[in-house]
C-alpha cells in the first residue's frame, strides 16, 4: 500500500545494494474486495517480486476488516507459511479478542502468531489499559510498536508555539501544553546516560517494556539518531518515573 508498492520496489534495490541479510517485513491489506484466501496470496507474491525475495521474514495483516474474520486471514497466513512464502505471520492493529482468535487459528496448523503491530509510546499506552499488551505478552506474541516517538512530539522539538505541521499539529493540538514536563525528565534522565535525547529515551522506554519500536525517519540524521536508543537501557526506576509522569499528562 505504501507508495502503491514503490516502498517495497526501494526496499529491493537497497538490499540489492546492501549485499547483506536484512529481516524485511511488510503488510497484506485485506481491502473489503480481498476476500480469497488466494487473493493474500497473490498479493504476498506481488510484494516478493517488488522486494526481489523468496520469501520474506514477517507478514502482517494490516488492520482487521470486515467482511472476512480473522481466522479466514489467519488461515491464509497459515497457508503461505506453509508454501515457505513466509517466515513468520503477524497482525496489526489487532485488539486482545482478535488477536487470540488468529493466534488460535495458528496454533491449531502447528504456527505461532510472532507478532502484533500496534501504537505505543510514551503518550498512547491504550494497549496497556485495554488488554491486549497483558495478552499478547502472556502469549509470547512480540508486540511491534509504531509511532513509538508520538509522531515526533517525543522528539521534545515541538512546542505550542512551533507545533507540527500539517494534520499533526491538529491532532494533538490539546497535549502539546501539557508536554513540557515530559520533555524536561526525558531531557534529565538523557543526561545521565550519556546526552541521550529525548527520541532517543522514547524509543528506549519501549523496548524496556518489552517491545521491538519502529520509529520513522524521514532522513538519514534521523535514521542515525534513532539507532542511539540501541545497546544500553534505561533502570526500573526511570521507567518509572516516565510511566508516572506520562500518566499525569493523560489525565490532567
Ligand atoms: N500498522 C499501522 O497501522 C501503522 C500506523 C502508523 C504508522 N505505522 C508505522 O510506524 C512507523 C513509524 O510511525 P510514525 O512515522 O507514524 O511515527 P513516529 O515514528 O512516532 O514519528 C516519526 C516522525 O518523527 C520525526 N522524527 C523521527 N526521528 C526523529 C529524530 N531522531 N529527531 C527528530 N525528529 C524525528 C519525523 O517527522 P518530522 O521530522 O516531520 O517531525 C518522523 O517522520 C512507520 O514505519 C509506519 O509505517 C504503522
Amino acid at each position: 500500500m505504501y507508495g502503491f508498492g514503490k516502498s517495497e520496489k526501494l526496499v529491493g534495490q537497497f538490499l540489492k545494494q546492501m549485499g547483506r541479510e536484512i529481516t524485511v517485513a511488510t503488510k497484506f491489506f485485506p481491502i473489503p474486495y480481498r476476500i480469497t484466501k488466494g487473493q493474500l496470496i497473490s498479493a504476498l507474491k506481488g510484494s516478493l517480486r517488488r522486494l526481489q525475495m523468496d520469501a520474506v521474514d514477517l507478514y502482517q495483516i494490516h488492520f482487521p476488516m470486515l467482511p472476512m474474520p480473522e481466522e479466514h486471514w489467519a488461515s491464509a497466513l497459515a497457508d503461505a507459511l506453509d508454501m515457505g512464502l513466509i517466515r513468520s505471520a503477524g497482525v496489526s492493529n489487532y485488539n486482545r479478542s482478535q488477536t487470540i482468535r488468529a493466534h488460535n487459528t495458528l496454533a491449531q496448523r502447528g504456527f505461532p502468531l510472532a507478532s502484533n503491530q500496534l501504537e505505543y509510546s510514551l503518550i498512547e499506552r491504550k494497549i496497556e489499559r485495554n488488554g491486549v499488551k497483558a495478552e499478547c505478552d502472556a502469549r509470547r506474541i512480540k508486540i511491534i510498536a509504531y509511532s513509538p516517538l508520538g509522531m515526533g512530539l517525543l522528539t521534545g522539538k515541538y512546542t505550542v508555539e512551533n507545533p507540527p505541521p500539517g494534520t499533526r499539529g491538529l491532532q494533538y493540538r490539546r497535549l502539546l501544553p501539557k508536554l513540557p514536563p515530559l520533555i524536561t525528565l526525558m531531557n534529565e534522565i538523557g543526561a545521565a546516560h550519556g546526552d541521550k535525547t529525548p527520541a532517543q529515551i522514547a524509543l528506549n522506554w519501549t523496548i524496556c517494556k518489552g517491545t521491538i519500536p519502529i520509529p520513522g525517519a524521514k532522513n538519514r540524521r534521523q535514521a542515525e539518531a534513532n539507532a542511539g536508543a540501541l545497546g544500553w537501557r534505561l533502570t526500573a526506576d526511570e521507567v518509572a518515573a516516565l510511566d508516572e509522569m506520562s500518566d499525569r499528562i493523560r489525565t490532567e
